[in-house]
């Protein structure tokens, strides 16, 4: 059976997933390669090692900054924005 497809939100887009993935790789799914920004100078980072050891990806969820979005499951009504140098600057 074919796991039934559920949606999330990124920046406000609508972004459709599967059970079992990660919220990097929906996001990756989506065409959508960076999610946050560096704390200095401001530099797109996405995904780098998708086992959790380098914290590149990390994102705001469902309004907690630093969630690593490789390791995080994604699930239905996430709501997923990008992360601005640590997450606290708001
Ligand atoms: S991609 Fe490296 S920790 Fe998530």
């Amino acid at each position: 059976m074919t796991p039934a497809p559920f949606t999330l939100t990124f920046d406000g887009r609508r972004i459709t997933a599967l059970p079992g993935q990660s919220v990097a790789a929906a996001l990756w799914a989506a065409g959508i390669l960076a999610w946050r920004t560096t704390r200095h100078g401001g530099a797109p980072r996405g995904a780098f090692c998708g086992i959790g050891a380098c914290y590149d990806c990390l994102a705001t969820v469902n309004g907690r900054p630093n969630q690593r979005a490789c390791l995080l499951p994604a699930r239905p009504g996430d709501t997923v924005t990008t992360q601005e140098g640590t997450g606290h600057d708001r």
